[in-house]
Protein backbone atom coordinates (compact mmCIF):
# COMPACT_ATOMS: atom_id res chain seq x y z
CA UNK A 1 0.00 0.00 0.00
CA UNK A 2 1.53 3.03 -0.91
CA UNK A 3 -1.16 5.81 0.05
CA UNK A 4 -1.47 6.10 3.72
CA UNK A 5 -3.85 4.96 6.21
CA UNK A 6 -7.18 6.54 7.13
CA UNK A 7 -9.45 5.90 10.20
CA UNK A 8 -11.46 3.33 8.56
CA UNK A 9 -8.59 1.13 8.16
CA UNK A 10 -7.97 1.35 11.87
CA UNK A 11 -11.50 0.86 12.84
CA UNK A 12 -11.40 -2.22 10.13
CA UNK A 13 -8.72 -3.50 12.22
CA UNK A 14 -10.19 -3.16 15.48
CA UNK A 15 -13.03 -5.27 14.00
CA UNK A 16 -10.68 -8.33 12.91
CA UNK A 17 -9.21 -7.73 15.98
CA UNK A 18 -11.41 -7.89 18.36
CA UNK A 19 -12.41 -11.32 19.03
CA UNK A 20 -8.16 -12.54 19.94
CA UNK A 21 -7.20 -9.00 21.57
CA UNK A 22 -8.16 -7.79 24.67
CA UNK A 23 -9.51 -4.08 25.39
CA UNK A 24 -7.12 -3.80 28.17
CA UNK A 25 -7.97 -1.47 31.28
CA UNK A 26 -7.32 2.42 31.92
CA UNK A 27 -5.69 2.79 35.28
CA UNK A 28 -5.57 6.28 37.58
CA UNK A 29 -3.17 7.39 40.44
CA UNK A 30 -3.96 9.79 42.87
CA UNK A 31 0.26 9.84 43.50
CA UNK A 32 0.91 9.86 39.67
CA UNK A 33 -1.58 12.61 38.98
CA UNK A 34 -0.12 14.74 41.93
CA UNK A 35 3.21 14.61 40.26
CA UNK A 36 2.41 15.50 37.18
CA UNK A 37 -0.14 18.11 38.09
CA UNK A 38 -2.74 16.99 36.02
CA UNK A 39 -4.85 13.72 35.41
CA UNK A 40 -3.03 10.99 33.96
CA UNK A 41 -5.04 7.76 32.04
CA UNK A 42 -2.67 4.92 31.69
CA UNK A 43 -3.47 2.19 29.10
CA UNK A 44 -2.57 -0.79 29.99
CA UNK A 45 -0.87 -2.39 27.13
CA UNK A 46 1.08 -4.39 29.31
CA UNK A 47 -2.16 -6.65 30.04
CA UNK A 48 -2.07 -7.37 26.58
CA UNK A 49 -1.93 -10.64 25.75
CA UNK A 50 1.58 -11.51 24.82
CA UNK A 51 2.53 -8.30 27.40
CA UNK A 52 2.61 -6.00 24.76
CA UNK A 53 0.48 -3.64 22.53
CA UNK A 54 2.62 -5.54 19.78
CA UNK A 55 -0.13 -8.22 19.53
CA UNK A 56 -2.33 -5.97 17.74
CA UNK A 57 -0.52 -5.30 14.98
CA UNK A 58 0.44 -8.55 14.69
CA UNK A 59 -3.01 -10.50 14.47
CA UNK A 60 -3.89 -7.61 12.63
CA UNK A 61 -1.41 -8.54 9.53
CA UNK A 62 -1.74 -11.83 10.06
CA UNK A 63 -5.49 -11.97 10.54
CA UNK A 64 -5.57 -10.04 6.93
CA UNK A 65 -2.37 -12.40 5.18
CA UNK A 66 -4.84 -15.79 6.61
CA UNK A 67 -7.53 -15.09 4.43
CA UNK A 68 -5.83 -14.21 1.37
CA UNK A 69 -3.59 -16.71 1.42
CA UNK A 70 -1.81 -19.46 3.59
CA UNK A 71 2.28 -18.65 4.27
CA UNK A 72 4.51 -18.81 6.63
CA UNK A 73 4.86 -15.92 8.15
CA UNK A 74 8.47 -14.67 8.81
CA UNK A 75 9.97 -12.18 10.72
CA UNK A 76 13.01 -11.38 12.77
CA UNK A 77 13.03 -9.08 15.84
CA UNK A 78 14.71 -9.93 19.39
CA UNK A 79 11.45 -8.81 21.51
CA UNK A 80 7.88 -8.04 21.65
CA UNK A 81 6.98 -8.37 17.85
CA UNK A 82 8.53 -11.90 18.06
CA UNK A 83 6.23 -12.98 20.78
CA UNK A 84 3.05 -11.52 18.86
CA UNK A 85 3.62 -13.07 15.66
CA UNK A 86 4.28 -15.67 16.77
CA UNK A 87 0.72 -16.10 18.88
CA UNK A 88 -0.70 -14.41 15.72
CA UNK A 89 0.28 -16.82 13.51
CA UNK A 90 -0.72 -19.82 15.92
CA UNK A 91 -4.15 -18.50 16.08
CA UNK A 92 -4.82 -18.20 12.59
CA UNK A 93 -3.15 -21.87 12.22
CA UNK A 94 0.25 -20.67 10.28
CA UNK A 95 3.27 -21.61 10.68
CA UNK A 96 6.20 -18.46 11.84
CA UNK A 97 9.71 -18.78 11.40
CA UNK A 98 11.18 -15.88 13.67
CA UNK A 99 15.01 -14.57 13.06
CA UNK A 100 16.52 -13.39 16.49
CA UNK A 101 20.04 -12.93 18.13
CA UNK A 102 22.05 -15.86 18.75
CA UNK A 103 22.69 -13.34 22.18
CA UNK A 104 18.95 -12.83 22.39
CA UNK A 105 17.89 -13.96 26.39
CA UNK A 106 17.02 -17.55 26.51
CA UNK A 107 13.15 -16.39 28.36
CA UNK A 108 12.91 -14.58 25.05
CA UNK A 109 13.45 -17.48 22.89
CA UNK A 110 11.22 -19.89 25.36
CA UNK A 111 8.39 -17.91 24.64
CA UNK A 112 8.44 -17.80 21.21
CA UNK A 113 9.13 -21.29 20.90
CA UNK A 114 6.25 -21.47 23.24
CA UNK A 115 4.15 -19.74 21.29
CA UNK A 116 4.58 -22.96 18.41
CA UNK A 117 6.97 -21.09 16.18
CA UNK A 118 10.24 -21.90 14.76
CA UNK A 119 13.32 -20.15 15.96
CA UNK A 120 16.33 -19.33 13.74
CA UNK A 121 19.85 -17.82 15.34
CA UNK A 122 21.61 -15.10 13.32
CA UNK A 123 24.27 -12.77 14.31
CA UNK A 124 23.36 -9.75 16.68
CA UNK A 125 23.76 -7.21 13.94
CA UNK A 126 21.13 -5.69 10.87
CA UNK A 127 23.13 -7.13 8.50
CA UNK A 128 23.18 -10.42 9.86
CA UNK A 129 19.07 -10.67 10.75
CA UNK A 130 18.67 -9.82 7.23
CA UNK A 131 20.89 -12.22 5.88
CA UNK A 132 18.81 -14.93 8.07
CA UNK A 133 15.74 -13.43 7.15
CA UNK A 134 16.12 -13.53 3.45
CA UNK A 135 17.69 -17.01 3.28
CA UNK A 136 14.85 -18.48 5.18
CA UNK A 137 11.95 -17.05 2.55
CA UNK A 138 14.34 -18.17 -0.23
CA UNK A 139 14.08 -21.82 1.16
CA UNK A 140 10.22 -21.58 1.77
CA UNK A 141 10.18 -20.19 -2.17
CA UNK A 142 12.43 -22.97 -3.21
CA UNK A 143 10.07 -25.50 -1.43
CA UNK A 144 7.17 -24.34 -3.29
CA UNK A 145 5.87 -22.30 -0.49
CA UNK A 146 4.90 -18.50 0.27
CA UNK A 147 7.07 -16.80 3.16
CA UNK A 148 5.45 -13.24 4.06
CA UNK A 149 7.62 -10.80 6.04
CA UNK A 150 5.85 -8.76 9.19
CA UNK A 151 8.17 -6.11 10.03
CA UNK A 152 7.62 -5.39 13.39
CA UNK A 153 6.59 -1.35 12.11
CA UNK A 154 7.02 -0.54 8.56
CA UNK A 155 3.78 -2.19 7.44
CA UNK A 156 0.50 -0.45 7.13
CA UNK A 157 -1.51 -3.54 8.42
CA UNK A 158 0.76 -3.31 11.96
CA UNK A 159 0.33 0.14 11.89
CA UNK A 160 -3.67 0.21 11.77
CA UNK A 161 -3.52 -2.92 14.62
CA UNK A 162 -1.58 -0.24 16.70
CA UNK A 163 -4.15 2.46 16.18
CA UNK A 164 -6.56 0.49 17.79
CA UNK A 165 -4.93 1.89 21.14
CA UNK A 166 -5.91 5.36 20.74
CA UNK A 167 -9.33 4.12 19.18
CA UNK A 168 -10.23 2.53 22.37
CA UNK A 169 -9.35 5.51 24.57
CA UNK A 170 -10.93 7.95 23.35
CA UNK A 171 -13.74 5.64 23.23
CA UNK A 172 -13.43 5.23 27.18
CA UNK A 173 -12.56 9.07 27.71
CA UNK A 174 -13.81 11.81 25.81
CA UNK A 175 -12.00 14.35 27.94
CA UNK A 176 -8.81 13.50 26.76
CA UNK A 177 -6.35 15.93 25.67
CA UNK A 178 -3.21 14.78 24.60
CA UNK A 179 -1.71 10.89 24.64
CA UNK A 180 1.95 10.37 25.14
CA UNK A 181 3.35 7.37 23.16
CA UNK A 182 6.97 6.06 23.61
CA UNK A 183 8.83 5.61 20.14
CA UNK A 184 10.86 3.36 18.19
CA UNK A 185 10.46 2.29 14.59
CA UNK A 186 7.03 4.45 14.82
CA UNK A 187 4.31 1.88 14.56
CA UNK A 188 2.77 2.33 17.61
CA UNK A 189 2.95 6.32 17.64
CA UNK A 190 2.19 6.39 13.44
CA UNK A 191 -1.31 4.47 14.45
CA UNK A 192 -2.20 6.59 17.54
CA UNK A 193 -1.21 9.61 16.17
CA UNK A 194 -3.63 9.06 12.87
CA UNK A 195 -6.70 7.68 14.55
CA UNK A 196 -6.12 10.39 17.34
CA UNK A 197 -6.27 13.25 14.81
CA UNK A 198 -8.81 11.81 12.65
CA UNK A 199 -11.08 11.27 15.41
CA UNK A 200 -10.50 14.90 16.34
CA UNK A 201 -11.00 16.84 13.68
CA UNK A 202 -9.78 20.17 15.04
CA UNK A 203 -6.90 18.82 16.34
CA UNK A 204 -7.41 19.57 19.60
CA UNK A 205 -5.95 16.63 21.00
CA UNK A 206 -1.85 16.72 21.25
CA UNK A 207 0.16 13.41 20.24
CA UNK A 208 3.19 13.44 22.18
CA UNK A 209 6.18 11.19 20.93
CA UNK A 210 8.53 10.07 23.98
CA UNK A 211 12.14 8.91 23.34
CA UNK A 212 14.88 8.02 25.24
CA UNK A 213 17.74 10.92 25.17
CA UNK A 214 20.38 8.47 24.13
CA UNK A 215 18.01 7.33 20.97
CA UNK A 216 17.04 10.60 19.70
CA UNK A 217 16.26 9.95 16.24
CA UNK A 218 12.44 10.84 16.02
CA UNK A 219 13.10 13.97 17.97
CA UNK A 220 15.30 15.25 15.20
CA UNK A 221 13.56 14.34 12.77
CA UNK A 222 10.24 16.14 13.77
CA UNK A 223 12.54 19.28 14.97
CA UNK A 224 13.95 19.34 11.62
CA UNK A 225 10.81 18.05 9.67
CA UNK A 226 13.24 15.51 7.85
CA UNK A 227 13.93 11.75 8.74
CA UNK A 228 16.92 11.42 10.27
CA UNK A 229 18.19 7.53 11.42
CA UNK A 230 20.87 7.61 13.79
CA UNK A 231 23.65 5.61 12.10
CA UNK A 232 25.01 3.49 15.08
CA UNK A 233 23.08 1.43 17.27
CA UNK A 234 22.33 3.63 20.69
CA UNK A 235 22.65 2.67 24.07
CA UNK A 236 19.52 2.66 26.63
CA UNK A 237 17.35 0.30 28.95
CA UNK A 238 14.51 1.06 26.64
CA UNK A 239 15.40 -2.00 24.35
CA UNK A 240 12.37 -1.52 22.00
CA UNK A 241 13.24 2.18 21.41
CA UNK A 242 16.37 1.22 19.87
CA UNK A 243 14.94 1.02 16.20
CA UNK A 244 14.91 4.36 14.21
CA UNK A 245 11.13 5.69 12.58
CA UNK A 246 11.03 4.27 9.62
CA UNK A 247 10.02 5.29 5.98
CA UNK A 248 6.69 3.51 6.47
CA UNK A 249 5.94 5.64 9.53
CA UNK A 250 7.64 9.01 9.40
CA UNK A 251 5.29 10.42 6.80
CA UNK A 252 2.09 9.97 9.56
CA UNK A 253 4.60 11.14 12.40
CA UNK A 254 5.57 13.93 10.39
CA UNK A 255 2.14 14.93 9.41
CA UNK A 256 0.35 14.53 13.05
CA UNK A 257 2.84 14.29 16.24
CA UNK A 258 2.88 17.63 18.11
CA UNK A 259 5.89 17.07 19.81
CA UNK A 260 8.84 14.74 21.25
CA UNK A 261 9.78 14.92 25.07
CA UNK A 262 13.17 13.33 25.76
CA UNK A 263 14.01 11.63 29.11
CA UNK A 264 17.65 10.46 30.33
CA UNK A 265 18.37 6.60 31.14
CA UNK A 266 18.08 8.10 35.36
CA UNK A 267 14.27 9.16 34.69
CA UNK A 268 13.35 6.26 32.64
CA UNK A 269 14.64 3.94 35.38
CA UNK A 270 12.90 5.75 38.12
CA UNK A 271 9.33 5.97 36.05
CA UNK A 272 9.58 2.29 36.20
CA UNK A 273 10.05 1.64 39.63
CA UNK A 274 7.61 4.37 40.13
CA UNK A 275 4.77 2.36 38.45
CA UNK A 276 5.93 -1.17 40.08
CA UNK A 277 5.79 0.75 43.54
CA UNK A 278 2.79 3.07 43.50
CA UNK A 279 0.52 1.64 40.78
CA UNK A 280 2.01 -2.02 41.11
CA UNK A 281 1.58 -2.66 37.27
CA UNK A 282 4.90 -4.40 35.84
CA UNK A 283 6.06 -2.20 33.54
CA UNK A 284 9.34 -2.66 31.47
CA UNK A 285 11.82 0.17 30.22
CA UNK A 286 10.40 1.02 27.11
CA UNK A 287 6.81 1.66 28.94
CA UNK A 288 8.21 3.95 31.42
CA UNK A 289 9.98 6.34 28.59
CA UNK A 290 6.26 7.89 28.21
CA UNK A 291 5.37 7.66 31.70
CA UNK A 292 9.14 9.28 32.50
CA UNK A 293 8.05 11.98 29.92
CA UNK A 294 4.89 13.12 31.52
CA UNK A 295 7.35 13.60 34.43
CA UNK A 296 9.67 15.80 33.14
CA UNK A 297 9.55 19.65 33.08
CA UNK A 298 9.70 19.91 29.59
CA UNK A 299 5.80 18.45 29.32
CA UNK A 300 4.96 20.78 32.62
CA UNK A 301 5.94 23.90 30.93
CA UNK A 302 5.43 23.40 27.41
CA UNK A 303 1.88 21.81 27.55
CA UNK A 304 0.46 23.24 30.72
CA UNK A 305 -2.61 23.45 29.37
CA UNK A 306 -2.97 19.63 28.56
CA UNK A 307 -5.27 18.69 31.94
CA UNK A 308 -6.13 14.96 30.91
CA UNK A 309 -3.21 12.97 29.70
CA UNK A 310 -3.16 9.21 28.19
CA UNK A 311 -0.04 7.43 28.50
CA UNK A 312 0.46 4.24 27.13
CA UNK A 313 2.28 1.65 28.96
CA UNK A 314 3.43 0.09 26.18
CA UNK A 315 4.75 -3.55 27.49
CA UNK A 316 5.37 -5.20 30.51
CA UNK A 317 7.93 -8.00 29.15
CA UNK A 318 11.22 -7.42 31.64
CA UNK A 319 13.69 -9.96 32.36
CA UNK A 320 13.64 -10.32 36.07
CA UNK A 321 17.36 -11.20 36.15
CA UNK A 322 18.33 -7.78 35.20
CA UNK A 323 15.84 -5.02 37.22
CA UNK A 324 17.46 -1.36 36.31
CA UNK A 325 17.35 -0.91 39.86
CA UNK A 326 18.64 -3.65 41.31
CA UNK A 327 23.00 -3.85 41.45
CA UNK A 328 24.43 -7.34 41.58
C1 LIG B 1 7.26 -2.12 24.96
C2 LIG B 1 7.50 -1.36 23.70
N1 LIG B 1 7.12 -0.07 23.66
C3 LIG B 1 7.31 0.68 22.56
C4 LIG B 1 7.89 0.15 21.43
C5 LIG B 1 8.07 1.03 20.20
O1 LIG B 1 7.19 0.63 19.22
P1 LIG B 1 7.40 1.09 17.71
O2 LIG B 1 8.58 0.33 17.19
O3 LIG B 1 6.14 0.74 17.04
O4 LIG B 1 7.68 2.53 17.76
C6 LIG B 1 8.31 -1.19 21.42
C7 LIG B 1 8.96 -1.78 20.25
O5 LIG B 1 9.50 -2.86 20.28
C8 LIG B 1 8.09 -1.98 22.58
O6 LIG B 1 8.45 -3.26 22.63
Amino acid sequence: MSEMLNLSNIRAAAKRISAHAFRTPIMTSCTMDKKAGRRLYFKCENLQRTGSFKFRGAINAVSEMAVESRPVVVTHSSGNHAQAVSLAANLNGLQAVVVMPRTAPHCKKDAVLGYGAHVVDCEPTEAGRENATNLEIAKLTAGGRIGEFVSSSQDHRVIAGQGTVALEMLEDLQQLDGIIAPVGGGGLLAGVALAAKSLDPHCDIKVIAAEPVNAADCYNSVRSGHRQPLTSVPQTVADGLKTNVGTVTWPYIKKYVDDVVLVSEQEIKDAMQLVWERMKLVIEPSAAVAVAAALTQQFKEQHSKLQHVGVILSGGNCDLNKLPWIHM
